[in-house]
């Protein structure tokens, strides 16, 4: 029996800077025809995850993902407010996951989006590589997989990111294939994740401000992933299996397929909806919420068919330098529901999460409060 070469630290070491000195991406080994994925590429076993799938296409089998819809949801107050804010908590809850119709945002300004992510990472490569770029401080950046270096595997995906909020870059930093639509979709989504914090914060009986007021909606990340199609899909990810580490995370998915969430120990798919906007908890809205608000772990399979492409929205609080702290909210707490988390800034969570990359594990377990016995 042939025995499997010898695959050492150093050989990955290597194999990792060969792949990111192309500045080509994954888009670049496709393009180059490869039939044979790259071992760095190869999902290790201790990320293998034999939970079964429920797929969109046979059924949702009791596991109907949640559809919100906003249409005319406009009135503080009103029984229509009220409703969407308990679908939305029942959601938050059950799932930590919902998709969003009516939402406001025109078709068109979808469509354009979508093309947009298209046409930044289809652009000639020498004008792409002129973005191509690890260095946390820049605003306007593209590469392929941000922990390339120190998570445990690489993933079947090129992103292309902006730090639009609080200070966005200047526009003429931005690729022109996706300037103007890129500005127009972060604005509107802006509009959209604010009215979402006033319904979470209804959800869970704060005054409509609270949440936005705790700053969680100062910080805007928007990323562009971009997922080819991959000729062995059944030995990688397109995203290994994660939590979201910020407030919330608002997602254009096209029409392909592949993120699932995990519901009840199933992989349960997202399914593509056209016009609608995927909306999902993360950790630091699980944490002020005291587990009221579930931020659930998703991945994205790697297909045949494809590319796919996705734009992520990611709502934080803009990295403030400052030692303001979250912890769960005290009006939610009372001596039947005393915390489960420590106080954290925002510098120490993201100085942990930063530089462990995609490792499968849980961050918000790391601030848990052990309870004294
Ligand atoms: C993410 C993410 C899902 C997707 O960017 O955190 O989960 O469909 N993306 O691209
Ligand atoms: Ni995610």
């Amino acid at each position: 029996m042939a025995t499997l070469p010898k695959y050492s630290v150093h050989d990955r070491l290597s194999e990792l800077k060969a792949f990111d000195e192309t500045k080509a991406g994954v888009k670049g080994l496709v393009d180059a025809g490869i039939t044979h994925i790259p071992r760095i590429f190869h999902t290790p076993p201790h990320l293998h995850d034999q939970r079964p799938s429920v797929r969109a296409d046979q059924g949702c089998n009791n596991f109907c993902f949640p559809i919100i819809d906003l249409e005319g949801v406009g009135g503080l107050g009103t029984d229509k407010w009220k409703r969407v804010a308990e679908e939305i908590c029942d959601a938050s809850s059950k799932w930590g996951f919902f998709q969003v119709v009516n939402h406001g945002i025109p078709t068109s300004v979808l469509e354009e989006m979508k093309a947009g992510v298209l046409r930044f990472h289809e652009q000639d490569l020498d004008e792409k590589k002129r973005f191509f770029s690890r260095d946390p401080a820049r605003k306007v950046a593209y590469n392929s997989n941000f922990d390339l270096y120190s998570g445990p595997v690489a993933n079947w995906r090129d992103t292309n990111y902006y730090y639009m909020a609080p200070d966005p870059p200047l526009p003429e930093t931005i690729p022109p294939p996706c300037r103007e639509i890129l500005i127009e979709y972060s604005k509107q989504l802006e509009t959209l994740a604010s009215l979402l914090f006033q319904l979470l914060s209804e959800a869970l009986g704060l005054p409509t401000n609270y949440l936005e007021e705790m700053d969680c909606a100062k910080g805007v990340n928007v990323m562009l992933h971009y997922y080819p199609a991959c000729p062995q899909p059944e030995l990688t990810m397109g995203t290994t299996r994660h939590t979201d580490t910020n407030f919330i995370t608002i997602l254009l998915q096209d029409d392909i397929g592949g993120l699932q969430v995990l519901h009840q120990d199933h992989w349960v798919d997202v399914p593509p909806m056209p016009g609608a906007l995927v909306v999902n908890i993360g950790d630091l809205l699980q944490l002020v919420s005291n587990d009221k608000f579930l931020s659930a772990e998703h991945r994205v399979l790697a297909s045949k068919v494809g590319p796919r492409v996705s734009v992520a929205c990611f709502f934080s609080t803009g990295l403030l330098p400052n030692a303001k702290v979250y912890g769960p909210i005290k009006e939610l707490l009372s001596e039947e529901n005393p915390p489960r988390y420590k106080e954290v800034t925002i510098p120490e969570f993201v100085g942990y999460v930063k530089g462990r990359g995609l490792d499968g594990s849980s961050v918000l377990q790391h601030f848990e409060l052990r309870s004294a016995s």
